[in-house]
This record gives structure tokens, sequence and C-alpha cells, in this order.
């Protein structure tokens, strides 16, 4: 069998800090033990039944057998122009200010190469999510961080960025609620985003992945509702978290017309759009009752408060996320590291935990805590812990 051996692009992309964790789980789950992953990111409940019933119907349309149009269904765009009016008082032009997506991820993977040459520059938040770093590196450009802090709300601080950087950056990514901080951004943070970007000529993308989750009755903001914000960027909204569709990889961008179409246009090279009966279904979930929306939203708010009471009870000072499906704790000062913590966690109470240094230099010192299982293992993982006498 020849091997033929990868080429320089595809060496050169960042390694999956994840793989190995996945890797020693894996192990200890073969040896029989009872292990509670809190490390993961996927959505554990199901796509809402009215969805799943719309495909069904759609799926049984011979025209969509065929292939789609190349830049997706219009009904979808028109679907995802009323979306927006409707929850956050936005006008998008379906024709011109919406691209249908693979998914977030894909998206967000090929802003760079759409926009970017070798060599330019690129911010991107430090905690951040990893696939970020996948675009950048894809199109041969150059990653410079802002660092989220927790006395900064885990929120960039554009003053202190280093100018020299600020003034060659071409692009940057902002992503609230937070994955993996669970922070949200206020109206004043996204209007100075909109200033500092506009000053600056950087093209803004907004990962609203998370943008149905917010707790205590505060909705999380569109970025898109800040004046001038689709003069600078775009915001990229994905069904997999809002209405349990991650296996299904459909999501949207929205902003910008230029941006939207050279979206549009790599996408004319690189695919056919998603399957129309996965378009028709994601149409009819953004147009429904949001009734699915809301309870999930308190799913996960009922859980966060389940797991911050008991972790406060054990004596673990952690501070509770206000969006997202994630919270963010700090590691114990014992421990050297995040990775020292996680597998000390893993080996003795068999609880998973992301190292938060798997996010970036800045994630040290914090583990990330998946909300994606029910409050009773929720609340048992704690338990485990406090058996350790950590605390
Ligand atoms: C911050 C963030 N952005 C984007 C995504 C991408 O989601 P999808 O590709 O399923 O739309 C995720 C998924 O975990 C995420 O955490």
């Amino acid at each position: 069998m020849k091997i033929y051996k990868q080429s320089e692009l595809l060496t050169s992309l960042p390694k999956q800090f994840f793989a190995s964790l996945v890797e020693k789980v894996t192990n200890i789950m073969e040896q029989g033990h009872d292990v509670i992953n809190l490390g993961q990111g996927n959505p554990d409940q199901p796509t809402p039944a009215h969805i799943v019933e719309a495909m069904e119907k759609a799926v049984q349309n011979p025209i969509y057998h065929k292939y789609s149009p190349f830049r997706g269904q219009t009904f979808l765009k028109e679907a995802v122009s009323l979306f927006y009016k409707r929850e956050y008082g936005v006008d998008v032009d379906p024709q011109s200010e919406v691209a249908i997506l693979f998914g977030g991820k894909a998206g967000l993977v090929e802003v760079p190469q759409c926009l970017l040459n070798p060599g330019d520059v690129v911010l991107v938040p430090d905690p951040g999510y990893p696939d970020y770093w996948s675009g950048v590196e894809l199109a041969r450009a150059k990653m410079e961080v802002m660092p989220l802090l927790e006395e900064n709300k885990f929120l960039p601080n554009y003053e202190s960025l280093p100018k020299e950087v600020v003034k060659q950056a071409k692009l940057m990514f902002i992503n609230y609620p937070n994955n993996p901080t669970g922070a949200t951004a206020s109206e004043e943070f996204f209007e100075e985003t909109v200033q500092f970007a506009d000053e600056h000529n950087i093209c803004v993308v907004h990962d609203f992945a998370y943008g149905a989750i917010g707790f205590d009755g505060k909705k999380p903001k569109s970025f898109l509702q800040t004046k001038g914000a689709k003069e600078v960027g775009i915001e990229i909204y994905t069904f997999s978290k809002t209405f349990n569709m991650a296996g299904w990889r459909v999501g949207f961008a929205v902003g910008n017309p230029s941006v939207i179409e050279a979206i549009n246009l790599l996408q004319d090279h690189m695919y056919v759009s998603v399957f129309s009966a996965i378009q028709e279904a994601a149409a009819h979930a953004l147009l429904s009752p949001q009734t699915c929306v809301e309870e999930l939203n308190e799913l996960y708010e009922s859980r966060r408060n389940v797991l911050i009471k008991a972790c406060l009870d054990i004596g673990w000072k952690v501070t509770a996320p206000a969006g997202s499906f994630f919270a963010w704790l700090p590691v114990p000062k014992q421990f050297d590291s995040s990775q020292a913590f996680s597998d000390f966690l893993l080996e003795n109470a068999y609880v998973v935990v992301a190292p938060g240094v798997g996010f970036g230099e800045y994630g040290e010192g914090y583990v990330r805590v998946g909300l994606l299982t029910s409050e009773e293992r929720l609340k048992e993982a704690v338990e485990r812990i406090k058996k350790l006498n950590i605390f």
C-alpha cells in the first residue's frame, strides 16, 4: 500500500487537544467504571418532535431529492429574516444578507479563507473555541489572541491590545454567550466593538452559537442589534444548540453583504447547499412557536443552579455562568494546572471535565463543565468530588 504524504497545509493544522482526553476517558470506561462525562459540548436532549416531523414530511418530497439551489433555499433565508426581526428586531435582507451554512463551524472556518491573504492578522479570543484556530491556519493567516480575563468579565479589553497588532488585524472573532467561560456581552461592549472595528477596519465575526441560552431572565443580545454592526461584520447562528440539532449540520451567517457574498462564493466552489429537507425543517424550527427553546433554556438554568449550589456547598468558590451551557470553574490552588486537576478528577472520581488550557493559554487555571446531563448526575459528580477532600 502506498502512503501518500499529507500536504504542508494539512500538517500545519493545530493538533486536537481534546483527542488525548477522549482516549483517557475511553480507557477508563473500558475498565468498567461509571464515568460522568462533563467534558463535552454535545447537547443531550433530542430535537423537538415538531421539527423531526417536519423533516419526515419534507424528506418525502421528490423535489428535494435533486440538488439544492447552490446558495440555499429562499424559504430558509426568508425564515431567517423573519426570525431576526421577531427575536431581535433586526432587519436582514434574505437574499444579500444571509448565507446558509453546514453548521456554525463550517462558517467560522470558512470566513478567514474568504477574507484573508497569507500572513494577515486575526484577533481570536483566548480562551476560545478551538475551531477558530483551524480556520485561521487554513487561510495561512496569523493569529493574535485577545485575553479574556475574569477581572474584565471575560470580555476582551481592546485598549490593552498591542497597537501594532491592532493596526495589522483584518478580522476578529468574538463569541457571547461564551464558550468556554459562560460570560455574556453587554450592549456597551458590542457598541465598543463596533467602534473599535470601524476605527481599525477589522471585520467582526460574532459567533452566536449560544444565542438562545441566557439565564436569570436575560435574553442574550444579538451583535446585529448594535447600531452600525452590519457595517462592520456578521453573526453566525446555528441550529445545533437552540434546537438540539447538532447532528443535522445546519446554520447560517447574517450581516454585512460583502462578507455574505464571499461566503456564498467560497461555498459555490466547495459544495452544493444543505439537503433541502433539512432546510425545510430548519425553516419550520425558526417559524414555529419557540416554546421548546424556552423549555430548553429553563432546563439548562435549573441544571446550572443545581451544579453551582452543589459546588458552593462543598466549599468550591465558583461563579455561576450567565449563559451558554458551560460553567467555568477555578482549579483549586493545590493543583499545578487545569490538566493535572482534570486528570485527578478522572482517575479518582471518574468525573470528566475539560482542562481550560485546551481553549488557550488564558484558559489555564479553570476547567469547563458542561450542563449536558441530568441534575442527578451533576449532583453525583460534585458528591464524588466532595469525597476527594480537596476543599
Ligand atoms: C462557540 C461555538 N461556536 C460554534 C460551534 C459550532 O456549532 P455547529 O458547528 O454545530 O453549528 C460550537 C459548537 O460546539 C461552539 O461551541
